[in-house]
């Protein structure tokens, strides 16, 4: 137990006195491990991180978070070093939507606006109009005109839950996260029977019969509010369970239960792609400077257009 502590405390060390020497900036998301969250100089949704990528005086930012995300802050960051623990931490919503593939569902819609969520590639940021987040996706749909053709990709979850939020049919890209959709909806009736005292919170990524029977749908730090504002002292968390670190740190008294998914026992609501990035590979890429984020500057010049569009809107 002493050996593990001591080892832990040591890469603890490491980390920060190696982020004082590079003058690295760590940045997380809900989803990482705990020992990530805690170490992290700052700990946020998409759009949040977005935001301090795009404002931090550091020279390095060590992203814990997926591909996409640190992608994110290449892109608003470009003279920056960017790097990611792990390289192969990508996202099953990325995956599902290939650049040839979206160029020809496109040409399907020729007088479509093209709404896609941070969730995608570059590669996608760089064919669309505008990106959103799940915390600011009501709000710039919303400012379009009610008459705009939109095509709104990769999420069909989150795009379905917007349609009927702002009384449009946006076209959806088939697209959604293989995380969200583990939970079961009978178990979650089951469970909800038995703590009829709880209050059920989901995240947009859910599928229709999880939203269903949700209390209140938001992003993470949406999610992170509602637990402090709201008068229940108990909560069934329908997102990757690793939100409910922070969850507990604010609100210590109050219980808080991961939604289940259609075995009940399995964690396969934990994030696989978050899940690669570890405390040794976070001290390992601050030591080497590498993985880093490389992108040519064409492609951070297109794709930082509808980025800095949804900067703007939000
Ligand atoms: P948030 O922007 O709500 O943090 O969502 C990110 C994500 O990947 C959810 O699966
Ligand atoms: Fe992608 Fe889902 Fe993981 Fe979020 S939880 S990063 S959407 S795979």
């Amino acid at each position: 137990m002493d050996n593990i502590l001591d080892k832990h405390s040591f890469l603890e060390k490491q980390i920060l006195e190696l982020k004082k020497e590079k003058n690295a900036v760590i940045l997380a998301h809900f989803y990482q491990d705990e020992e990530i969250q805690d170490i992290a100089d700052f700990v946020g949704d998409s759009l949040d991180l977005s935001r301090k990528a795009a404002n931090t005086e550091a020279d390095v930012i060590v992203f814990c978070g997926v591909k996409f995300m640190a992608e994110v802050a290449k892109i608003l960051s470009p003279s920056k070093i960017v790097v990611l623990p792990d390289l192969r931490a990508g996202c099953s919503l990325e995956d599902s939507c290939q650049p040839k593939k979206f160029e020809e569902f496109k040409k399907l819609h020729p007088d479509h606006k093209v709404i896609s969520y941070i969730n995608c590639s570059a590669k996608i940021k760089a064919l669309s109009d505008i990106i959103v987040t799940s915390s600011n996706a009501q709000k710039i749909v919303e400012k379009l005109p009610t008459d705009e053709k939109i095509i709104f990709a990769p999420d069909k979850h989150l795009g379905n839950y917007l349609n009927k939020l702002t009384d449009r049919k946006m076209v959806l890209w088939n697209g959604s996260c293989i995380v969200h959709e583990t939970f079961s909806e009978k178990q979650l009736i089951k469970l909800k029977v038995r703590n009829d005292d709880a209050e059920i919170l989901a995240h947009p990524e859910c599928p229709e019969q999880i939203l269903n029977h949700a209390d209140y749908i938001g992003s993470t730090s949406s999610l992170l509010k509602r637990v402090q504002v709201s008068e229940y002292q108990k909560f069934i968390i329908a997102t990757e369970p690793h939100i409910i670190h922070q969850m507990k740190k604010n609100e210590p008294n109050k219980t808080f239960i991961p939604a289940p998914t259609s075995d009940g026992t399995c964690s396969c609501s934990n994030c696989p792609y978050m899940e690669l990035n570890t405390m040794e590979k976070l001290r390992d890429c601050l030591l080497k400077l590498s993985p880093s984020i490389q992108m040519s500057k064409e492609l951070i010049f297109s794709a930082k257009k509808p980025l800095l569009k949804m900067l703007e809107l939000s």
